[in-house]
């Protein structure tokens, strides 16, 4: 194979990359005359944003793109059609501009919700000098396209919050400049109180002039250091976290004041609308957890800068297994806007149960908010429902740290790779990235038919032995694993399920509940208040009902709780007895590590399967009718 780039100069880093990558890749010098290359790689400017693959004959291919960065996309989609041997003309253009990976990684090498092993970035309060494998990192995500990191957890603690101080902004800048080869710009997370937790200011009121000033100088560092750095993300009065509420400010003047000090070196804010009340009474009845990022942000469309962003979870609740869709997207008409996921397996199964969370992605993308004719899809709101498109798209929390296979459990690499893919293209189907990545990973296998099933149903298996028809966090309190019914229902969270011996769920009605159904846009609202047509699978979320209500398939919501979860087990027993086809095919070292997992994954659907079952029988006294074991 033989490369030519054209221009043929390197100042751009991107650009040096590229031509080290092809380097790397194929052990090869470029060739320096064009029509000796078999494939070119050429700048122009007409093609934007993406890049054009052209097949010109059997022999040649040509890559065109406006940017650098897109010529480095181009090249590493050339490298995956190569290993599937299928070259076509092709025009690539990303569905989202901003396509981001949130690290919650803290600076003493702990990862906030991390299941893969301690930080790639941090120990002890230091940076980890393992730049290597941060290039390794970098490489797979550009791979996918992903252009922004943020490169520590929302939740900013003690010594993180001075990693936007001239003691840190060094090393940050190391990191910056290898993200930055890779065409990622980097983001910090700050804390909001910085003022005051740096000693220089008794207050962080957004409209103080010495606060604004603060941050300005604040910005000017930073940039003076790192020209391209993406911009702060804020988590603000949510959790305990500090904010604008505690001057009698809202949010809009809490962002906007961050964004004007970033504008003038074109860094942008991204300000989580992921508030609530968590010091919630459970007696209290009226306050409802899930109408709380609405209720909150909703009156404040239109009042944020052109350089701010709202990353806004998918659901309402918190990256649940099942839960509907935010009611903010496709309402928001003058606020740029991301889409939060979770490619971390906090509640889907901590990396140890298999769960492809591409499925749910998938729906959730394709989720039509009503809001537009005929149809208004979740994955066109950011770009058609933002003032600056270029400012809004997807993020997702990470799930790599330092395990030699990097997600802990091999197969959730998937998601990482996955979420790029969908980022760039959210018609891609599940099967059509599993595919790819099963390709890329492990090459040609005679039973890749194997993984594929027991990908492909994971995500629904995951959900039968856990959460049954949209009820949410029957989880262990604080780690979020495993099952614990009744574990959140007097704490201050807001996250009950109301079970009683006549029934459970949440009445979320505008008729007799908390309202929240009313957010939605008429056609949605109807649905979700209506319980005939409410859809079963977020049955719970949205009304209480009896054990014996009936289901649109005709069975009682009890016996779909008894049936879900044998049948949840039986599948992961399944799983288990398919594996060992793999042994002889897969490197030991990953036939092991998922079957090891799997054996993991089982002990937790048993649990999961006794406690629920047990629990809503000695609720209800209603008897499985298929007599199976129950420990009554
Ligand atoms: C969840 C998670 C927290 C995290 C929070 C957030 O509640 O459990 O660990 O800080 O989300 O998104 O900010």
């Amino acid at each position: 194979m033989r490369f030519y780039i054209k221009p043929n100069i390197f100042e751009d880093s991107i650009l040096l990359n590229l031509k080290n990558e092809i380097e790397t890749f194929f052990q090869a010098k470029l060739v320096t005359v064009e029509s000796e290359a078999n494939v070119v790689f050429v700048l122009d400017k007409s093609i934007y944003p993406g890049y054009l693959v052209k097949k010109m004959n059997q022999e040649k291919v040509i890559i065109l793109a406006a940017e650098t960065v897109s010529l480095l996309q181009g090249f590493y989609y050339y490298l995956l059609n190569l290993i599937n041997n299928d070259f076509n003309d092709v025009r690539q253009t990303p569905n989202q501009a901003i396509r981001m990976i949130d690290h919650w990684d803290n600076f003493d090498g702990t990862i906030e919700r991390g299941y893969a092993g301690r930080s790639i970035f941090y120990e002890n309060n230091q940076f980890l000098d393992d730049y290597n494998r941060v290039k390794m990192y970098a490489r797979m995500l550009a791979s996918v396209g992903i252009n922004y990191i943020a490169l520590n957890n929302v939740n900013v603690h003690h010594e993180e919050t001075f990693l936007i101080s001239a003691k840190h902004l060094a090393k940050v800048k190391f990191l910056a400049d290898i993200f930055g080869k890779f065409g990622i710009k980097v983001m910090l997370s700050v804390n909001f109180a910085s003022p005051i937790r740096f000693g220089d200011l008794k207050t962080a009121d957004p409209l103080d002039e010495q606060v604004q000033q603060w941050w300005q100088t604040r910005a000017n560092l930073i940039y003076d250091l790192i020209p391209d750095f993406g911009g702060f993300l804020v988590k603000a009065d949510s959790e305990g976290e500090p904010g604008p509420f505690a001057y009698g400010r809202d949010h809009a003047q809490g962002a906007n004041m961050l964004a004007r000090a970033l504008a003038p070196h074109h860094g942008i804010v991204i300000w989580r609308t992921f508030v609530y009340n968590a010091h919630q009474d459970w007696r209290d009845r009226t306050t409802d957890r899930a109408r709380a990022a609405y209720d909150n942000f909703m009156a404040l469309d239109g009042k944020f800068d052109d350089n701010v962003t709202l990353q806004i979870k998918f659901g309402p609740i918190d990256f649940q297994t099942r839960e509907p869709v935010q009611p903010l997207f496709g309402a928001l008409e003058k606020t740029n806007q991301i889409i939060e996921f979770q490619v971390t397996q906090e509640y889907t199964g901590h990396q140890i149960d298999i769960n492809y969370l591409l499925q749910q992605w998938y729906e959730v993308l394709h989720f039509d908010t009503k809001h537009g004719q005929p149809e208004l899809l979740l994955k066109d709101v950011p770009q058609t429902k933002s003032p600056v498109p270029q400012n809004s798209g997807v993020a997702a929390v990470g799930n790599v740290g330092r395990d030699d296979n990097w997600t802990g459990n091999k197969l959730a690499q998937a998601n990482l790779y996955g979420f790029g893919r969908i980022a760039w293209d959210a018609d891609l189907t599940p099967e059509q990235i599993l595919s790819e990545w099963l390709q890329l990973t492990f090459g040609k296998l005679e039973h890749l038919d194997v993984i594929k099933e027991i990908m492909l149903s994971s995500n629904a298996t995951y959900e039968a032995y856990t959460a049954p028809l949209g009820v949410g966090f029957m989880v262990t309190p604080q780690n979020h694993y495993g099952p614990s019914i009744d574990g959140y229902e007097f704490d201050r969270w807001g996250t009950y399920h109301f079970a009683d011996r006549n029934g459970l769920g949440v009445d979320r009605t505008v008729k007799t509940g908390t309202g929240y159904t009313r957010q939605y846009a008429d056609a949605n609202y109807a649905k979700y208040e209506d319980l005939t047509t409410c859809p079963d699978e977020l049955l719970l979320f949205f009304h209480h009902v009896d054990y014996t209500h009936v289901l649109h398939d005709g069975k009682t919501v009890i016996q779909h709780i008894y049936d879900t979860h044998f049948e949840g087990v039986e599948k992961v027993k399944q799983y288990l007895a398919l594996w060992p086809q793999l042994e002889d095919e897969l490197a030991p070292i990953d036939y092991q590590n998922v079957l090891e997992h799997l054996n993991r994954q089982l002990k937790n659907a048993v649990e999961w399967r006794d406690q629920m079952n047990t629990f809503f029988y000695r609720m209800s006294g209603i008897p499985d009718n298929q007599e199976r074991k129950i420990y009554a």
